[in-house]
């Protein structure tokens, strides 16, 4: 063999993933590549034209495969290995092990390793997602039927987004739903699915974030035996979603690579499993969505731009709860039946004085949010009762009824101004909240009327 050849075979050699240790036939190490250096922990130097039993004192004659393969002439294919290396690590590795025979001689053998440490990793998490999937408990759980009917809210832009929704559901374009967190989005994308022709496929929703890139590309397309250990033959999410809908949630999660390998399934409406390279035709309607804005997020590169456009064939966006101020009162209103309903209570309905308050808090986490503040109070009151102060927690308490103050005034101003700013504060709530009625107003705030009326004209709060 020439020079240059053999330059070229060691170059190989020592860029390969796997790793690569060869024995003459007195048991000696002659070649040991990068690869295997990092899987077992060791240095070439501590390795080569060493005994490998000297090496390696855990492994005998009849344990060390490489011997075995001397000896025996024995081929051994494909078995899997679990060990400490010389840093303590676990590793797994899959071996292959032969005899190099010249002219019927064994001159040496040869063993290839493959690390498939973080692989086995994926596929037993894998695999334990699929079995929470496949369990009838889980399902029970997951399977909350939503519908356009569950889905409340009066206000202008919110309707509009929903009005374009149902008319998403007569059609299986990709749809992608924007919107903060607890805004809806999941309860749209049901409601799609349940208001369409394929309501009574599966609709199965996946969420992008906190699944590493590779398991969740097994999971959508499922995977073939052999292709990594562990891994069987198993349908993906595309083929039990098949005629029905896939709701991929926070879609910008998912990485560029696999971003695009889906634009791919749904520009050729057919799935390859990992592994494998036969196709299988799909018919799934995709609905994605996204809570920060899909612009921005081409900008930042974390939204493959073809990709948003394949998917952005109908988008819907969700206002924030601040937007909507409007349906604060309607929502309250319809969690108090839906709890009353749950916990068997009359609940009649909430102290108005706060309803200023929950029009003016932040609501950071949206509708949720709300909810489960409602469903907390719903628990603490009496079973006739309205919702009062008293009934919500103390963090609630605390958030929305008190530090909404210390967020709207500026600390380093004296005394008699700060107050003078809670003053207008509290009556322009309260105002709100009792729709602009000078008399129920006056009863809330604990003041005469005539009082009132001096503090409107003092403060300068105009009255619509
Ligand atoms: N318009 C609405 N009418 C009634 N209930 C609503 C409405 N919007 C949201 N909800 C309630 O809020 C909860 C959260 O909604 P959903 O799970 O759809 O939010 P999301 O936008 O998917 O949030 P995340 O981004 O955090 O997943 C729902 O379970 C539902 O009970
Ligand atoms: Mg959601």
């Amino acid at each position: 063999m020439n020079d240059d050849i053999k330059n070229i075979l060691y170059t190989i050699l020592e860029s390969i993933d796997e790793g690569v240790h060869v024995i003459n036939n007195e048991g000696k190490t002659i070649i040991y590549n990068k690869a295997m250096e990092k899987m077992e922990g060791m240095k070439k130097s501590e390795v080569i034209d060493k005994n490998i039993l000297d090496v390696f004192p855990s492994l005998d004659k009849a344990t060390s495969t490489l011997l075995r393969a001397l000896k025996n002439k024995e081929v051994i294919l494909d078995i899997p290995q679990t060990y400490f290396n010389n840093h303590e690590k676990e590793i797994t590795t899959i071996n292959t092990t032969l005899p190099i025979t010249v002219h019927n001689q064994v001159i040496g053998a040869l063993e290839i390793s493959k690390d498939i440490t973080k692989l086995k990793y994926l596929s037993e998490q894998m695999i334990s997602l699929q079995n929470q999937l496949s369990n009838p408990n889980h399902k029970k759980n997951y399977k909350r039927k939503f519908t356009f009917s569950s889905i409340i809210g009066k206000n202008e832009n919110f309707t509009k987004a929903i009005e374009y929704a149902k008319k998403a559901s007569n059609f299986s374009s990709s749809v992608l739903i924007y919107g903060e967190t607890g805004t809806g989005k999941e309860l749209v994308a049901q409601s799609i699915h349940y208001g369409s022709a394929r309501a009574n496929k599966p609709f199965i929703a996946q969420n992008c974030a906190a699944i590493p890139e590779t398991l969740l590309e097994s999971i959508l397309f499922g995977t073939v035996k052999g292709s990594f250990t562990g891994a069987m033959n198993k349908e993906g999410l595309f083929e039990h979603a098949n005629e029905g809908t896939l709701f991929l949630d926070e879609i910008n999660s998912m990485g560029m690579q696999l971003q695009s390998k889906l634009l791919r399934v749904l520009q050729e409406s057919n799935i390859r499993r990992v592994g494998s390279l036969d196709e299988i035709d799909v018919d799934v309607r995709i609905i994605a969505s996204t809570n920060e804005d899909p612009y921005k997020l081409i900008k930042e590169g974390k939204l493959r731009k073809d990709l948003f456009y394949r998917i952005n064939v109908m988008s819907i966006n969700l206002p924030s709860l601040r937007e909507r101020e409007d349906d604060i009162e309607l929502l309250i209103y319809y969690f108090i039946d839906k709890y009353n309903n749950r916990l068997n209570k009359k609940v009649k309905g909430v102290d108005e004085s706060l309803l200023g308050w929950f029009r003016s808090y932040k609501w950071s986490g949206n509708v949720r949010e709300l909810e489960n503040i409602i469903e907390g109070a719903m628990n603490i009151v009496e079973n006739n009762g309205i919702l009062r102060k008293e009934h919500f927690s103390p963090q609630t308490n605390a958030k929305i009824f008190a530090l909404t103050f210390n967020k709207e005034y500026k600390l380093k101003e004296n005394l008699p101004n700060t107050l003078l700013q809670i003053e207008k504060n509290m009556i322009t709530k309260a105002l709100k909240s009792c729709n602009f009625n000078i008399s129920k107003t006056s009863e809330n705030l604990g003041i005469k009327r005539q009082t009132l009326q001096h503090k409107l004209k003092k403060l300068n709060i105009k009255v619509k």
